[in-house]
């Protein structure tokens, strides 16, 4: 479960504070897949930034609680999160962000081996799963767009992580695409038993989620759910 208590977090402009996200409070059952949409600027990243450990909220509380341990984000050390990074948390962005240099199967072993979790069987099935294990040996340049960021789904899922952030990870491809690479990661999270929270524009993407948010006034407001 990751539980998200009273979190406001502001950014200092030049002449005044603005205040971002004002008491957000949301708990995401461990294993269960949420989609935020909102307008452009409401907050969306910032909050993934929040819990990637990429930035500190003002005040609030973010804890992700684990089988053996409760871990509270906004109380991290540098080194904790380090820590939580690698070994908890897989992100996707919009743009694929692959290595170019180093084939498909290095850009997954990487994750792996930073958080010393590598299990080549379990790699080649995850390649499987997303249609990519006929791709292992090619570099990133040499896939499509929608080829990319099945490999950055599976470079997000090589460690087995607890949470997935995802930034718009279809933004870039055509709608069938789109539809295609959201379903694939909302399926293999669910597989993985990992939780995943999904930002998109895409009304037809958030709809494969199993509950939908939009980010408004600095909260989050659940608009459907089937849970
Ligand atoms: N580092 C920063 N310093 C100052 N202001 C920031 C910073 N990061 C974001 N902001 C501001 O905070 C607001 C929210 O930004 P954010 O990137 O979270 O929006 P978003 O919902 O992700 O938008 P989009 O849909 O366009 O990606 C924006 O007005 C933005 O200008
Ligand atoms: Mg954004």
């Amino acid at each position: 479960m990751l539980s998200i208590k009273n979190l406001y977090k502001s950014y200092q402009d030049v002449k005044e504070t603005r205040l971002i996200l004002k008491d957000l409070s949301v708990d995401v059952g461990q294993g269960t897949s949420i989609s935020i949409q909102g307008e452009s600027g409401s907050g969306k990243s910032t909050f993934l930034h929040l819990l990637a450990t990429l930035d500190k909220p003002d005040s609030g509380d973010i804890v992700l609680h684990c089988a053996t341990q409760t871990l509270s984000l906004v109380q991290f050390s540098e080194s904790q999160a380090d820590e939580y990074r690698k070994r908890h948390l897989g992100i996707i962005f919009q743009k694929y962000n692959l290595i170019d240099c180093i084939t498909v199967n290095e850009n997954l072993l990487l994750p792996a081996l930073l958080s010393q979790t590598l299990d080549q069987t379990y790699l080649d099935k995850l390649l499987n799963t997303l249609g990519m294990q006929r791709h292992k040996n090619k570099l990133p340049n040499q896939l499509s767009g929608g080829e990319q960021q099945r490999i950055a789904i599976a470079r997000a899922l090589a460690h087995k992580p607890r949470l997935v952030l995802a930034d718009e990870p279809t933004g870039n491809l055509d709608s069938k695409n789109s539809a295609l690479v959201s379903q694939l990661l909302v399926d293999t999270c669910k597989q993985l038993n990992t939780t995943l929270i999904l930002v998109t524009h895409s009304q037809k993407v958030a709809n494969l989620t199993q509950s939908q948010y939009v980010l408004l006034d600095g909260k989050l407001q659940m608009t459907s759910s089937t849970l």
